[in-house]
């Protein structure tokens, strides 16, 4: 099932974060604001247990949405569970005016650029040192 989180799945929201990226995770407090913050919204793939999350910003005074988050249990990776998670959260900020979603991901996150690049967005530009010395990112942009 895909579904908003509450506050009450900080939890659940944080055991996804810690066994899906080593660095670049967000706090507990950053996900608690997150939760409660008018302008993100947070979508969470469930069964019996946690299966994967997506966070994706937008305000109207925003160019852009933007894709913040978007993680799945290695378990449960190759089933089309990011698409879905992806589709949802377009839906989302599209409802609420956005008209493009861009992200970032990093150069050799070789399943996350398939995904991206699969769901229909392009490659804008390197953001050099990104993620630290050494570690770049590719800026993708989607029109929603
Ligand atoms: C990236 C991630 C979210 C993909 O989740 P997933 O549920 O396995 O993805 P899906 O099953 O929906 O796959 C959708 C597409 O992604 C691509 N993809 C997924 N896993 C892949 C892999 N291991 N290698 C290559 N491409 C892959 C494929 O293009 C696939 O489309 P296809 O089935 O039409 O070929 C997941 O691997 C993950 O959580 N990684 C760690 C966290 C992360 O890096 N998040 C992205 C940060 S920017």
């Amino acid at each position: 099932m895909i579904r908003t989180a509450g506050i009450e799945d900080l939890p659940i929201l944080q055991q996804i974060e810690n066994i899906c990226f080593q660095e670049e995770r967000y706090s507990a407090e950053d996900l608690a604001a997150i939760l409660e913050e008018d302008g993100f919204e947070t979508i969470l793939a469930d069964a019996d247990g946690p299966i994967g999350s997506a966070i994706v910003n937008y305000r109207q005074e925003l160019i852009a949405a933007q894709l913040v988050s978007l993680a799945v249990l290695p378990q449960y990776r190759g089933q089309g569970i990011a698409h879905a998670l992806l589709v949802e959260a377009e839906g989302r900020v599209r409802a609420r005016g956005a008209r493009k979603m861009v992200l970032q991901v990093e150069v050799i996150n070789v399943p996350a650029m398939n995904l991206y690049l699969h769901h229909g967005f392009n490659i804008e530009g390197v953001i050099g040192d990104y993620y630290g010395p050494g570690r770049d990112a590719f800026f993708m942009i989607k029109v929603l």
